[in-house]
């Protein structure tokens, strides 16, 4: 199972926010907005992951992450030269997805709590597509999925007007290898984009698309506003410092799935500067 992170687009709600910087590295709480996703992808299993973005932006999540080797990843880069749709990920990531399956995850999309189902939808590995449905309140910022009475999705739309149910899809989707040739024979939709709402609609008509209810314990969280923004980091912030935990500590992850051992664990400690962020991974080496 191969991983891409799509973190390009403008951000311009959050402007000017973004006229310095991308959206996905705006920090919530105490980290970076794409340590949440990424975090996602580690805990799923996935070691192999492509960061798709502007021209722009990708030196500075090379900055940030490198090879990814350091934490036992292997991570890539992708350009995305205009918004094209997220469905333009499968074609840029070609030939790094190769014969296997993959996961996407937006850059900007957070998940949190008991998310069990998530990664095991991603280490299942089934044939056809996973995707997922989340109630929310303002369905017609998102794509619907609508269900029938037994519990079957039965269509989906992108950002309808007239929404059929309150169940969004989130940004996490879980494909076999044909997304490749799928996303290839899209046509732009009327804003321009390779949609993806096009991509799980041929799975839909093809009978091959898993629609996974998220339960209401889970925060899938937006990004998309500075209020939005602040709630999370407040979420987040709230929690952290309850438990003593952090969430998204993607060394901590490393180290917790063994993609790394404790010899490269305290490599990696040395490398960052003393702050709160390194005495807390001294304190989860010293301890477990
Ligand atoms: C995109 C997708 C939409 C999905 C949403 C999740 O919307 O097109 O189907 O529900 O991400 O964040 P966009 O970010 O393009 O508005």
């Amino acid at each position: 199972m191969k991983g891409i992170i799509l973190a390009g687009g403008s951000g311009s709600r959050l402007y000017p926010m973004t006229k310095i910087y991308s959206k996905q590295l705006t920090i919530i709480y105490d980290k970076p907005l794409i340590y949440y996703p990424l975090s996602v992808l580690m805990l799923g299993g996935i070691k192999d992951i492509l960061i798709i973005s502007n021209e722009e932006t990708i030196p500075q999540y090379k900055k940030l992450f490198g090879t990814g080797n350091e934490l036992g990843l292997n991570i890539q880069y992708a350009l995305q030269a205009a918004p094209n749709g997220i469905a333009e990920a499968f074609i840029l990531g070609e030939s790094f997805i190769g014969n296997d399956s993959v996961t996407l995850i937006l850059g900007d999309n957070i998940f949190y709590g008991y998310l069990d189902f998530l990664y095991n939808a991603i280490k299942t590995e089934s044939p056809g597509a996973t995707i997922f449905g989340y109630q929310v309140n303002d369905p017609e910022r998102y794509g619907i999925v609508e269900f029938n009475e037994k519990g079957e999705a039965i269509s989906i739309e992108e950002k309808p007007k007239v929404p059929k149910s309150n169940f969004a899809v989130p940004g996490l989707y879980v494909y076999d290898n044909r997304v490749i040739e799928i996303s290839k024979n899209l046509k732009p939709s009327a804003r321009g984009e390779l949609e993806i709402t096009d991509v799980n609609k041929v799975y839909l008509n093809e009978k091959q698309l898993r629609v996974e209810k998220i339960g209401r314990g889970v925060a899938w969280l937006d990004t998309g506003t500075p209020e939005a923004l602040l709630q999370a980091s407040n979420f987040f912030g709230v929690i952290e410092e309850r438990q003593g935990l952090k969430i998204a500590c993607i060394e901590e992850i490393a180290y917790k799935m063994d993609f790394i051992n404790k010899e490269q664990f305290a490599k990696v400690i040395s490398g960052i500067p003393k702050s709160m962020y390194r005495e807390y991974l001294e304190r989860i080496y010293a301890t477990e």
